[in-house]
């Protein structure tokens, strides 16, 4: 799985489904609150949303999907709702964990996962074992993750693994940092979709995100799923994916075919 790519480097291979597709699932709690239930009613109301894309992802052909389920910041909640996150993952995990091994998915939880309970860490080494060399969907799930603290770790663990790159840091290219990366191996997402209204990033995949499209909608997460997808892709589909060159440079024919018209 590991070949290097970088969008700041070279025009990647488009389609008209993404290969990769990022989202902050953004809104439970507002979701929750309009019907006057707890904030954590919403929560597990998304895991419903987020079993629904899953399956739209492998029912397209989407290859990578990367869902953003808890920030390094998110530990600043209040405890309750910390602590139900957490048995929602392990409840996921454990019960959810061999329906998505039948469906091929590769599962691969990515951050700082050392902070959590062990009994959330074997559930997580469990799954990512059981679902290590399937292959229809990549499925990330970024917990715990921040965009500076994975820049910062695979500084750490580039220069580790390479200490002469210390005294000699004009050899460090983008692929030595970017193989310490959680994501290395998987291409950059070509689609970022935020639910719930907000146009940020949050400190989500910094590098990753380089040159990708850019997709907010005001609906809440727990309402997603496959037509909202589709809405999100069909956008997508209306861009023009530059990486930095003119429209002629990204499309020859239609320079071809401006000229035969003259
Ligand atoms: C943001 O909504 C959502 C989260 C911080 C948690 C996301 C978790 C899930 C969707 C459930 C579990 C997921 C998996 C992969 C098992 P918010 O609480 O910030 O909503 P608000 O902005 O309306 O308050």
């Amino acid at each position: 799985m590991a070949i290097f790519t970088s969008s700041t480097l070279d025009v990647p291979n488009t389609s008209s489904i993404p290969r990769h597709i990022a989202i902050v699932m953004d809104g439970n709690g507002r979701w929750a609150k309009n019907r006057l239930m707890p904030r954590v009613a919403g929560h597990k109301r998304g895991v419903d949303a987020v079993k629904r894309t899953v399956q739209a992802c492998c029912e397209l052909g989407v290859e990578h999907l990367t869902l953003f389920a808890f920030s390094s910041e998110n530990w600043r909640r209040p405890p309750e709702e910390v602590s139900v996150l957490m048995r929602l993952f392990i409840r996921v995990l454990r019960k959810d964990v061999e329906a998505m091994h039948r469906e091929n998915i590769c599962l691969r939880i990515v951050g700082d996962t050392t902070a959590f309970e062990p009994e959330l860490q074997a559930a997580i080494a469990s799954a990512q074992e059981l679902t290590k060399n399937n292959t229809r969907l990549y499925l990330n799930i970024a917990a715990n993750y921040g965009g500076r603290w994975d820049i910062l770790q695979a500084t750490k663990n580039m220069l580790k693994s390479r200490p002469d790159l210390a005294d000699n840091p004009e050899l460090i290219t983008e692929a030595s940092l970017s193989q310490h990366l959680c994501l290395q191996g998987s291409p950059e997402p070509d689609l970022f979709i935020r639910t719930g209204g907000e146009q940020r990033v949050s400190n989500f995949l910094l590098w990753q995100l380089a040159y990708t499209e850019f997709y907010f909608t005001d609906k809440f997460w727990p309402d997603f799923g496959k037509p909202m997808l589709l809405e999100a892709i069909d956008s997508y589909n209306n861009r023009e994916r530059r990486f930095g060159r003119t429209s002629e440079q990204i499309q020859p024919q239609l320079v071809n075919v401006l000229q035969s018209a003259q």
